[in-house]
């Protein structure tokens, strides 16, 4: 049996009064490739936030390896293994691909240059390869990473989020305003990682997450709506009333 990477018990976040998030209950064996999907304005991102620690739940508890994390910074969540990438792509577009890698395993892109320059010993140098490889950019090392196509910003976002060398990940849409040769990109990595990291995946591409993802959180007004595999979910009425019956 694997234990659980993640667990959250009553996680809630209120807004002046507003429920975002409303008692979730998440639990997350090792391994899995989850996909966190429901409506606009669901709560999705919120809890990403709150289990990053950029956010502080207003309640319940969040444990990762078995530890409460509930209170901790981001910096400390981020340095126990977990690594958070964003709705909204946040590489550094004027340096190059290798230099935003470095930064990253430096312990965060936004230092100063001298620092990124000098940094990099024949360790770091080893890693930065490493990890392009891994994510199939070593080609682009020395490209200015505004100059690469959105797909492969995006693949090098991801990047940056395992430079940390995490052990879960969280994607918040990594697929967000790609085209279908840029989305394969990114689904070829998540493939390629699945297994390897714990993986929390938002994601509204429904073609996508259902031929990708392992289990699936469908999350409604902040709360739990349902949960199962692929099949279970798309054949769940219930689900398909929240997606195409929203609106209309
Ligand atoms: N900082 C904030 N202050 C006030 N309300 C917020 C804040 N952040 C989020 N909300 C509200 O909380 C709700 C959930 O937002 P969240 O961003 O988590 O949704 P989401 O499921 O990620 O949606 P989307 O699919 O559009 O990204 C929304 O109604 C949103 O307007
Ligand atoms: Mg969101």
């Amino acid at each position: 049996m694997s234990e659980a990477v993640l667990r959250t018990e009553g996680l809630t976040k209120e807004f002046d009064g507003f429920v975002a998030v409303d008692g979730v209950d998440l639990e997350l064996p090792e391994g899995d490739l989850r996909g966190l999907i429901g409506p606009n304005g669901a709560g999705k991102t919120t809890v990403f936030n709150m289990v990053s620690g950029i956010l502080s739940p207003t309640a319940g508890t969040i444990w990762f390896d078995g530890d409460d994390i509930t209170d901790l910074a981001p910096h400390r969540i981020t340095s126990r293994g977990l690594s958070l990438s964003f709705q909204i792509t946040s590489i550094f577009p004027g340096l190059t691909v290798r230099e935003n890698v470095l930064g990253a395993l430096n312990g965060g892109a936004g230092m100063p240059s001298p620092i990124r320059r000098y940094g990099a010993d024949a360790e770091k140098r080893r890693r930065v390869r490493e990890i392009l490889s891994r994510v199939g950019l070593e080609t682009a090392i020395d490209e200015t990473a505004g100059n690469l196509s959105h797909g492969d910003q995006k693949v090098l976002e991801i990047a940056l989020a395992l430079a940390g060398d995490p052990t879960l990940l969280l994607l918040d849409e990594p697929t967000a305003g790609l085209s279908a040769s840029e989305t394969r990109t990114v689904k070829d990595l998540l493939e390629e990682l699945r297994g390897e990291i714990t993986i929390i995946l938002i994601e509204h591409d429904m073609d996508l997450v259902m031929g990708l993802v392992d289990s699936l959180t469908v999350l409604h007004n902040g709360q739990v709506f349902a949960e199962g595999s692929p099949a279970e979910i798309q054949g769940n009425e219930r689900v398909q009333e929240i997606y195409f019956g929203r609106g209309g």
